[in-house]
């Protein structure tokens, strides 16, 4: 079996950016910033790369149905999702079902911190169903969901003896 940098845990992770993500650079700059989404995921990629991650995929989609579908294939195919899921944050309750469904963690990401915005972006119907929610970072909010990520994992294939 394939093993990661540190000999002992793969580690395996998927970033998955929902409807509108693939206009970051020129959406929204005030809020969103003016970095592109392809030199966020190439930063993340490389952060991964010193983090020993042995695997990182990336998916964009304005589709619901296609979040769906990769989060449902990400069983025993990734250790980790982060997700920005843009604003089927707010209401998509077939989004949340999938997530709740699945067995791989998932850290909900937002550029934004959505609890100083407009009243309906404070409600986030994953919130429930996932592991914990950055919010506010920009780019960082990605990085940091990356490190604690990889943190996690370390310390489950330690607590399980690197196994
Ligand atoms: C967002 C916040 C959402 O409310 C919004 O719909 C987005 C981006 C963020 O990253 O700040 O599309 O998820």
């Amino acid at each position: 079996m394939e093993s990661g940098i540190d000999g002992v845990n793969p580690k395996r992770i998927l970033v998955l950016n929902g409807p509108n993500l693939n206009l970051l650079g020129s959406r929204e700059p005030t809020i969103y910033g003016r970095l592109t989404l392809n030199e966020i995921n190439e930063t993340l990629r490389e952060r991964a790369k010193e983090l020993g991650v042995d695997e990182i995929d990336f998916l964009q989609s304005n589709f619901e149905g296609a979040l769906i579908e990769a989060i449902q294939k990400a069983r025993g195919r990734y250790d980790f999702i982060l997700l920005n899921a843009g604003a089927l944050t707010h209401y998509s309750i077939a989004l949340r079902d999938a997530i709740a469904a699945m067995p791989v963690p998932v850290i909900e990401i937002h550029l934004s911190n959505i609890h100083k915005r407009e009243e309906f972006r404070e409600k986030s119907v994953i919130a429930p169903v996932v592991m914990g929610q950055i919010s506010g970072f920009g780019i960082d909010s990605y990085i940091a969901a990356l490190e604690i990520a990889v943190r996690k994992l370390q310390r489950e294939a330690q607590s399980n003896g690197g196994i």
